[in-house]
């Protein structure tokens, strides 16, 4: 079946919870405990919780799918940049975050992960956002490959509370207006 990508909508808050108990874990470093990993989908990436994303105007969520198989789904949002440490390198009023972007973990180096990027930078640029943000784990080397690879550079670092643990992230930033996030056109 083909690859599609699609804006999510109210009535996929089930697909994505699901997406994202199966995917979350992936994204954070080895010695995370089961139990930081499962209180965190269960407070932040709960059926309800998505719900609640999915009512939110300044929210965009996108899943990407093989036929009717859900793959993997992006979360874009945008509003004032609370973390200090990311306001002091990113623009709040022209910056848009990628705040969630995760693949089912059998479907890595698919080239559904590129799909869903191209979707969701589209999307961003949408907005009329000007440059696209995102924080990543330092020790998250194949998302950092791939967040490279399209165009999103590190311009500080920051932390990310999962349970009772501090991760230490990356801040990345790519510009929205040229097809390889340099800013220049894409030349
Ligand atoms: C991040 C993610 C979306 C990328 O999708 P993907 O299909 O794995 O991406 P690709 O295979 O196209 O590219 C991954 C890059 O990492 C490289 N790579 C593959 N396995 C790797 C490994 N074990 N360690 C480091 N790099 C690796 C690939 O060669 C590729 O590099 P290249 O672009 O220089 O060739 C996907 O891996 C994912 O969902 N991971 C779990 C969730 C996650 O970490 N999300 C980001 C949260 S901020």
């Amino acid at each position: 079946m083909p690859i599609t990508t699609r804006l999510s909508v109210p009535g996929d808050e089930r697909v994505l919870h699901d997406l994202a108990d199966r995917t979350f874990g992936l994204a954070c470093p080895p010695g995370t405990t089961q139990a930081d990993i499962d209180a965190f989908v269960a407070t932040h990436l709960s059926v309800e919780r998505f719900a609640g994303y999915l009512a939110d105007p300044g929210r965009i969520l996108l899943l990407v799918s093989d036929g009717d198989q859900p793959l993997g789904y992006s979360m874009l949002v945008r509003g004032p940049i609370a973390d200090p440490n990311v306001a002091a390198v990113v623009d709040g009023a022209t910056s848009i975050e990628l705040s969630k972007f995760y693949l089912a973990a059998e479907r890595h180096g698919s080239g559904a992960a590129g799909e869903l990027m191209t979707a969701t930078l589209t999307a961003a640029a949408g907005t009329g956002a000007a440059t696209c943000w995102l924080g990543v784990n330092q020790q998250n080397t194949r998302a950092a490959r791939f967040y490279g690879r399209h165009g999103f550079t590190i311009v500080g670092v920051k932390r990310f509370l999962v349970g009772s643990e501090w991760h230490d992230d990356h801040i990345r930033q790519r510009d929205l207006s040229s097809p390889d996030g340099s800013g220049s056109g894409g030349s």
